[in-house]
């Protein structure tokens, strides 16, 4: 395409950068925000906040827009991109990571809030060469589809195995004095705020419970 007369700028070049900037200057002062937020870098005029937590065992420290939730901090500052973002409002479970050993909607919560925490994401639980024992049995069980609520549901899957551990009763658990059934009702309802729009409830259930019931028979 030609440059404009007495520039180096062709007529394409000028068109993008107008489109650009009108959808800038349409876009209201919240929505830029919270763009700048997402990509980590803190916005104009406010002054970054310095954060240090272990992820994956390993120390990061970050330095951040105070508003960048803790998935955003993963997935666009520390590329862990293996926690997914589905509806980023706590509804669908794919952002699930382990903090301090309990799970959390990753999309929830800031990054700043943080501070010192251990954080396992999918990419902490095991390596292709020597799987987490649930991340085998989602494999063996076909318990994914198109795989992008699967990170998620992993990681949900072995805080639900650690809660039953630990005696914490469910909405559906029936004694409150007893520990709770490795039950497939009780597997349903603490896996109910992982989405799978694939469908693969019944494989998953079934890997959850083989996953259980061998680390029961072992203990
Ligand atoms: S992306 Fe966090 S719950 Fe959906
Ligand atoms: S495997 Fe596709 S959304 Fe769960």
């Amino acid at each position: 395409m030609e440059d404009l007369p007495g520039t180096k700028i062709s007529r394409r070049d000028l068109l993008i950068a107008g489109a650009l900037s009108a959808t800038a200057a349409a876009m209201p002062p919240v929505a830029l925000a919270q763009a700048h937020a997402q990509d980590g870098a803190p916005s104009p005029g406010l002054p970054p906040v310095r954060c240090a937590f272990t992820v994956n065992g390993v120390r990061q420290e970050l330095s951040l827009d105070a508003r960048t939730s803790l998935l955003d901090a993963l997935r666009e500052h520390l590329r862990l991109t293996g926690t997914k973002k589905g509806c980023d409002h706590g509804q669908c479970g794919a952002c699930t990571v382990l903090l301090d050993g309990r799970r959390i909607n990753s999309c929830l919560t800031l990054a700043v809030m943080h501070e010192g925490a251990q954080i396992t994401t999918i990419e902490g639980l095991g390596t292709p060469d020597k799987l987490h024992p649930m991340q085998a049995a989602f494999i063996k069980h076909d318990g994914y589809q198109c795989g992008y609520c699967t990170p998620g549901q992993i990681c949900s899957a072995v805080a639900v195995l650690d809660e039953i551990r630990q005696g914490k009763p469910s909405h559906v658990t029936q004694d409150l004095a007893a520990r709770p059934l490795l039950s497939v009702e009780e597997i349903r309802e603490r896996m109910s705020g992982n989405i799978c729009r694939c469908g693969a409830y019944s494989n998953i259930v079934d890997a959850i419970t083989e996953v259980g019931g061998a680390a029961g028979r072992a203990a």
